[in-house]
């Protein structure tokens, strides 16, 4: 998996470009300056800088060493700090009640029963009252073929997301078709999920 993506990173160019996700700008208004934040699976590192610019603390973590070096790279190069981390979601320690913001950006990757992993340490790791920033494909992307890993059992549907943070306070829940164009890695008219919960307590 590692080296898929490291030869995915390889290269000058940002395979999903070094812009953020646009579903994490029209967010900005619920950005806290100084808050701590964890971005998952954070690739090339566009949408970890992008907060860490909104002035949060960011840290952020993704299998590939490549893509954490231009993570760590393009922090420089905007003149941020970005906590960049090496690690596997599966083996990543969600540190209790640690964080104030969870962004997890097309990390679709991952089947089921490592998604439900993954969503159990997203509710471990935010503080009570912490935001839940996550993005991603529908299943009938599978048809656009324009990103995304082409199984549906791992993309999102807002029932599925409604079930795995039961009692979560939602903010935003949207299934909608948009054009994107994500470096070339997400090119074309793509089905999309946005999910914004807030944890309870
Ligand atoms: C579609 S890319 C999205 C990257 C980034 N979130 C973005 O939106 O630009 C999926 C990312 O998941 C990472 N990844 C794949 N398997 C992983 C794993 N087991 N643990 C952590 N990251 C993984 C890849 O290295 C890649 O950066």
């Amino acid at each position: 998996m590692n080296d898929f993506w490291d030869q995915r990173f390889s290269g000058d160019g940002y395979r999903f470009g070094t812009e953020p996700a646009a579903f994490l700008t029209r967010q900005a208004d619920r950005l806290v300056a100084g808050a701590r934040a964890l971005a998952i699976c954070d690739g090339e590192g566009r949408n970890g800088v992008w907060l860490a610019g909104q002035g949060l603390r960011v840290t952020s973590f993704d299998a590939s060493p490549v893509g954490v070096d231009k993570a760590r790279a393009l922090a420089a190069a905007r003149g941020v700090p970005l906590d960049a981390h090496v690690s596997g979601v599966e083996d990543w320690t969600w540190e209790p009640e640690a964080f104030d913001l969870v962004a997890g950006v097309f990390f679709q990757f991952a089947p089921p029963e490592l998604r439900a992993r993954i969503f159990d340490g997203i509710a471990r790791t935010l503080k009570p009252g912490g935001l839940l920033l996550l993005h991603g494909y529908a299943p009938r992307q599978v048809a656009y073929g324009t990103g995304g890993p082409g199984k549906a059992e791992n993309l999102y549907t807002l029932d599925l997301l409604e079930e795995a943070f039961a009692g979560w306070q939602v903010l935003e829940g949207v299934d909608y078709d948009a054009e994107i164009a994500e470096g070339d890695g997400h090119v074309g008219r793509s089905a999309l999920i946005d999910f914004v919960a807030v944890k309870p307590g």
